[in-house]
């Protein structure tokens, strides 16, 4: 039978299985163009911004863990400071909640979610914000099932370069 996993808080030793999560979550994302362009070097980076996460006292990395040293789901927290005028002052932003396809249904988002939320406590935040691609219907109806309500819409364009600006805004008349 699969082992099931158990939560803690991760460690350095962690960062090569997050990063291999990343791409699992990136891959899932291959079609929403907010986070299917990555830059040549964008691994690396991702890797040193994980780390950060673990390191910082402003943010944080769960992870739901085996005990063969692979990981089945992890989540990142960070505080993140509003406009200077909207309240509240900071929220947690919470990032790349991901799940192993063979370890979901059973509880483990909402295991990382509840870590989350204990460490929002912890940092006297108010409020948590999850970002959520517009055309991920599945985890667009769990959010909302899990009490996350949306408050806006990310919106984009390309810019095309081959027609006048005003040609472009004429089109959607
Ligand atoms: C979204 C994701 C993290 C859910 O992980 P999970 O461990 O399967 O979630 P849980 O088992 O804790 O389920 C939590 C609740 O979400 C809902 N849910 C989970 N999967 C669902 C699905 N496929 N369809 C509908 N509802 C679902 C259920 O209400 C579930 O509670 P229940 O099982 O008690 O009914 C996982 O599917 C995943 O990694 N997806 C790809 C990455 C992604 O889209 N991440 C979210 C980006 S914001």
């Amino acid at each position: 039978m699969r082992e099931e996993g158990f939560l803690r808080a991760a460690i350095e030793d962690d960062l090569d299985e997050l990063v291999a999560l990343w791409a699992h979550y990136i891959r899932d994302h291959k079609h929403n163009p907010a986070y299917n362009r990555i830059v040549r070097t964008g691994f690396v980076s991702r890797r040193a911004a994980f780390a950060n996460d673990i390191r910082d006292e402003d943010a944080a990395v769960f992870v739901m863990a085996r005990r063969d040293g692979g990981l089945d789901g992890m989540i990142t927290c960070r505080i993140e400071l509003n406009k200077p005028y909207f309240q509240p002052h900071r929220f947690g932003r919470i990032q790349t909640p991901y799940v192993r396809p063979d370890a979901r249904r059973r509880g483990n988002l909402k295991r990382l979610l509840a870590a989350a939320y204990r460490w929002a406590r912890e940092k006297e935040l108010l409020e948590v914000r999850l970002y959520v691609g517009a055309d991920n219907v599945v985890a667009n109806a769990i959010a909302e099932e899990l009490g996350f309500d949306a408050v806006a819409v990310v919106r984009r364009k390309a810019i095309d370069w081959s027609r006048p600006p005003e040609s472009q805004v004429k089109d959607h008349e």
